[in-house]
């Protein structure tokens, strides 16, 4: 695999991310008696009982399918969300009447393509990452669902992205936010994501379970060392209601207050 178009920054946090996101994944495996912490790409699921909640609950858009079977083609496929949370996130922004959306960490753009889906013709999804590397492989199928205005791509840090948005008076305006890039700034993106969003709009904050290790956070593990921070933090924070779930590696909600 190559990385030569990608900024030494980019490089790496996408080799860390892909590298640790493996290592979780397969903590995680390792303890597959948890089903929940298995992370479902939708396909060729060896849990009986995962199989059954996807054969009776996935609707997935063709263009979604086509994008996910493109994507598991890719040396880091292990990023992309689980399937069937990324559908329980797009219930979700719906039901909130999302308009305004972000998400942190797009990888080829599975959940972003799946909430621009479910957002009204003139909503609109800021979608952070910083590298264009595997942006460029969902954008076709953007276009191909018919969805591509409403993905406002910014490839540059997040955090970059946020200030900006916050510059421009964008605070308490967007409806839904979803956190799923690096973790050892999850603690930054979840508080410039508490001033864009409105009250009664929701944080979602992906792998708060990282594959068990916040369990025994080891204090040399940046990574679950801020998960694990973040998560108790969340249990004190007056500002919002949570709820912590097991799907996918573990997704927190939070609802602004
Ligand atoms: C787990 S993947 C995202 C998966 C995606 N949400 C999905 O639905 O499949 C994490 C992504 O975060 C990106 N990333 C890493 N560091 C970042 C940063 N500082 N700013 C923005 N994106 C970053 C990586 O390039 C990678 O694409
Ligand atoms: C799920 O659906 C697949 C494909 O139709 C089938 O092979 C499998 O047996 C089903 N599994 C369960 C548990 O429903
Ligand atoms: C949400 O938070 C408010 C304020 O702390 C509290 O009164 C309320 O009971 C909480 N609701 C739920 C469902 O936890």
């Amino acid at each position: 695999m190559t990385f030569r178009n990608i900024s030494k920054e980019a490089l790496a946090g996408s080799v860390t991310l892909g590298v640790i996101f493996v290592a979780g994944y397969l903590f995680g495996k390792k303890k597959s008696s948890r089903m929940s912490i298995t992370k479902s790409h939708c396909g060729g699921q060896d849990d009986p009982l995962m199989q059954y909640v996807l054969n009776h609950s996935m609707r997935e858009h063709p263009v979604l399918k086509s994008l996910r079977l493109r994507t598991m083609e890719d040396s880091w496929k292990i990023m992309m969300v689980a399937c069937e949370q990324a559908q329980f996130m797009a219930n979700l922004a719906k039901l909130i009447k999302t308009k305004k959306a972000i998400e942190i960490g797009v990888y080829t753009g599975y959940n972003t393509l799946n909430i621009a889906l479910t957002l009204p013709d003139d909503g609109v999804i800021v979608a952070c990452d910083i590298s264009e590397k595997y942006t460029d492989i969902g954008k076709p199928f953007w276009k191909e669902a018919g969805v591509e205005q409403k993905i406002d791509l910014r490839i540059q840090p997040a955090l970059k992205t946020l200030d900006e948005l916050l510059a421009a008076g964008q605070a308490e305006t967007f409806d839904f936010a979803f956190i799923d890039a690096d973790k050892v700034n999850v603690e930054n993106y979840y508080e410039k994501c508490l001033l864009l969003v409105r009250k009664g709009g929701v944080i979602a904050v992906d792998n708060v379970l990282w594959g068990g290790k916040v369990l025994n956070p080891s204090p040399d593990d940046e990574d679950t060392v801020a998960i694990d921070k973040l998560n108790k933090k969340l249990l004190r924070d007056t500002r919002i209601n949570l709820s912590m779930l097991t799907v996918g590696d573990g997704l927190t909600l939070a609802f602004k207050l």
